[in-house]
């Protein structure tokens, strides 16, 4: 038995399915997930000492590569000060700033610790805001684990539960709970305008994925994005973008400054923190002037705006905001999505590819889908095969074809080169 099975087994004693996040556990594709020992730039290495090229990156924080100097440098001097005070520093000043300055539909945020928190707490004020229970979220999206978003919840829940419609996405959710929730088919602009005209003064908040990712890599029209933001508008409802996965990954401004989009909440997560539990949601100063304490809506954290998070967040955002950096991830994931395309073609195989910065997504199927019904209808099984010659030739995807996958400016042409060599042997196998 290799060691990362004997890892496998023993973590399966004390920990439910022997991780920490349900994805992790190869459940879709088989086999037996790699334990990590250490990793650099685009690399990490397994509990046998195997080499892996990273395409997942932490699923999307670790956009400067793995263990960067200047980073590692930043967190270490952060934490001799102590690694939390429970008091407020200026780091999170500085941090705040700086989002503000990057994505200028944001005047004001609050810092959190996880995805899920920015969320839940975006909802959650959305609704004190409007004095409205209603929200419309679409099929496939994932926005973190709070129990109003658990429906057709994307990625993670694809792969493991029963997503019926009108039906929570997991058990523990009261269906009382997510009758406030409806679901629509991304990319659907009449389904949009056809509830608004019905119940659009019950709407408290819009919450979408503005480039899906956890239903492999979607991109919304730009008339569906016209709509939502005209429909919010007209019936007072709060559009909340979330840009966990794309903030700061798509572009430096997000997914927003591609579309020329202003949320009125925004949430972000992932590469802000550079890999630390940090994520945060904001936007308008006369939304989030409803949050306690200088509101009734209430929200809070004890670790919330960690000085060590801080600083791997600071410094990541000084990393990427250097010139040229969004320019050469754009260029290399391309050139990466190009020769995959070009190696599928030579053998024969229906593929599509599609990627924005540093986000990818590959279909088994002649097309990129538009749609959450479209990506299920792609090649699982030709994906699952194709995901275990790559991880045999030291290649890490997203162990499902519901995910996007990640890279990060540490992908320079030698490590695409490698993955394209890789693919082309793969896909004589399939
Ligand atoms: C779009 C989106 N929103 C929210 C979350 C939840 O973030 P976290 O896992 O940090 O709770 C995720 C996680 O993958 C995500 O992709």
């Amino acid at each position: 038995m290799g060691q990362n099975e004997i890892l496998f087994e023993r973590a399966q004693k004390t920990i439910p399915g022997g991780v920490n996040s349900p994805v992790r556990a190869f459940r879709q594709v088989g086999g037996t997930p790699r334990f990590v020992t250490r990793a650099q730039g685009p690399y990490f290495w397994d509990a046998e000492d195997k080499r892996y090229i990273d395409l997942i990156m932490s699923w999307g924080p670790m956009i400067a590569g793995h263990a960067h100097p200047e980073i590692v440098e930043a967190v270490k001097k952060a934490a001799e000060t102590s690694f939390s005070y429970g008091a407020p520093t200026e780091g999170e000043i500085e941090l705040a700033e700086r989002i503000c300055q990057i994505m200028p539909s944001v005047e004001q945020v609050r810092m959190v610790s996880s995805g899920t928190e920015a969320t839940m707490s975006a909802l959650r004020l959305a609704r004190g805001y409007t004095g409205r229970d209603l929200i419309i979220k679409f099929e496939g999206c994932y926005h973190g684990h709070a129990d109003s978003l658990l429906v057709k919840a994307g990625s993670g829940l694809l792969t493991f539960a029963d997503s019926t419609q009108n039906a929570p996405s997991s058990g523990g959710v009261p269906h009382d709970l997510v009758k406030h929730t409806l679901v629509l088919p991304y990319n659907d602009v009449a389904a949009l305008e056809e509830v608004f005209a019905k119940q659009g003064n019950q709407v408290a908040a819009v919450i979408l994925e503005p480039i899906a990712g956890n239903m492999n890599l979607i991109k919304p029209s730009q008339a569906f994005l016209a709509a939502m933001r005209s429909l919010t508008s007209q019936y007072g409802s709060v559009l909340i973008y979330d840009e966990v996965m794309t903030g700061f990954r798509v572009a430096l401004g997000g997914a927003q400054s591609l579309q020329g989009i202003a949320p009125d909440l925004t949430c972000l997560g992932k590469v802000m923190g550079g890999g630390m539990p940090m994520a945060a949601f904001g936007g308008k100063k006369e939304i989030m002037s409803k949050l306690a304490p200088l509101g009734n809506v209430y929200q809070a954290g004890t670790l919330s705006g960690n000085p060590v998070a801080v600083a791997a967040g600071l410094k990541t955002l000084e990393i990427i905001s250097r010139a040229g950096f969004y320019e050469s991830l754009t260029r290399q994931t391309e050139k990466l999505m190009a020769g995959l395309k070009q190696a599928a073609d030579e053998a024969g195989i229906p593929f599509a590819v599609d990627s924005v910065g540093g986000m990818l997504g590959f279909y088994f199927a002649d097309q990129v889908p538009t749609s959450f019904e479209a990506v299920t209808k792609t090649n699982i099984e030709a994906f699952k095969k194709f995901f275990h010659l790559m991880l045999d030739q030291g290649v890490y995807l997203a162990p499902s074809a519901y995910e996007a996958g990640f890279t990060s400016i540490a992908h320079d042409d030698a490590v695409v080169g490698e993955i394209i060599a890789a693919a082309k042997n793969a896909f004589k196998k399939l």
